[in-house]
């Protein structure tokens, strides 16, 4: 079967996968392409690489496939201590302190890669939590937005039903977590409705326009994704997040996707340089 993905023939995938979703891979990845595809090749049943091109370029729904396949979806909860420390130790206090003083009216979040959904799930968390904390009415909860979009609708369905097995709850989450979760039968958790309702799920592929019915963000996350684009793609899809930023919004990169010198955003000190702040007049 993995005679069928010959170097041609990886090379046309890569560069469907590319087209499509802007991840770039190439034949140094081949181990990985012909592992993920193998089972996709054996449930339709394709007999020869022309047979097996074709039908991808041919049909949309195989190439959503196989893009669905070649997508990298690691993610777990509170992914990076030390950019959740700064989260719940300053900037989260500081926009509820805005709320509540009545500088701003309400605060909208992106999470703009969003996977299966641990990172929105993280924050929301962590806003409830804050707002808990000091003990003012849970009508905050409702100030805040967050958008979670991803690419994969494989991804975003887990996201939107929200249930996630014990494995995948030891990536990240503590006893303190649980009240945020409910039991499920199989030893699985379940989001509480309370905390899925700040977060909507969208489709979105970061290639595309932005058009959105929302106010602009005050937060954006776009973390682990970027790494897979080519810098001028990159450069592209930071230029369109930029737009719909408030004017004193913050960008939220992995840990590993630093951007070093850029007319569009600044370091931010404030809070330990790991997000960076809009720049203006760009
Ligand atoms: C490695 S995960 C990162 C998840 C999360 N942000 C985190 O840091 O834990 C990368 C995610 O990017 C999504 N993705 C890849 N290409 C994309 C695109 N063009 N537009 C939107 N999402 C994309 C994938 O489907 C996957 O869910």
């Amino acid at each position: 079967m993995s005679e069928l993905l010959d170097i041609q023939t990886i090379t046309k995938i890569c560069e469907l996968v590319e087209r499509e979703s802007g991840i770039h891979l190439d034949l140094s990845k081949e181990y990985l392409l012909k592992t993920r595809l193998a089972p996709f090749i054996k449930k339709h049943k394709f007999g020869t690489q022309i047979d097996f091109t074709t039908q991808i370029l041919a049909n949309p729904k195989y190439l959503h496939e196989v893009v669905e396949l070649l997508t990298t979806n690691e993610t777990y909860w509170f992914r990076d201590d030390r950019l959740w420390s700064i989260l719940q130790q300053q900037l989260i206090p500081d926009l509820l302190d805005d709320l509540i003083h009545n500088r701003r009216r309400n605060v909208s979040i992106w999470s703009s890669a969003c996977s299966t959904g641990q990172e929105p799930y993280s924050i929301g968390m962590s806003i409830m939590n804050e707002i808990d904390k000091r003990g003012i009415s849970k009508d905050y909860y409702r100030l805040f937005r967050i958008l979670a979009t991803d690419l994969s609708d494989n991804n975003l369905h887990h996201a939107q039903k929200g249930i996630y097995s014990s494995a995948q709850m030891q990536r990240g989450t503590t006893e303190d977590h649980m009240t945020y979760f409910k039991s499920t039968h199989n030893n699985c958790h379940q989001i509480h409705p309370e905390l899925g309702q700040i977060i909507e799920f969208r489709k979105l592929n970061l290639l595309s326009p932005f058009h959105y019915e929302l106010d602009k963000f005050d937060l954006v996350f776009c973390r682990n994704v970027l790494i897979y684009f080519k810098e001028d793609m990159k450069n592209e899809i930071l230029k369109k997040i930029h737009n719909t930023m408030e004017s004193d919004a913050f960008l939220i990169l992995g840990s590993t996707e630093a951007i070093l010198q850029d007319q569009l955003f600044t370091f931010e000190p404030r809070y330990k340089n790991i997000c960076y702040k809009k720049r203006l007049n760009t």
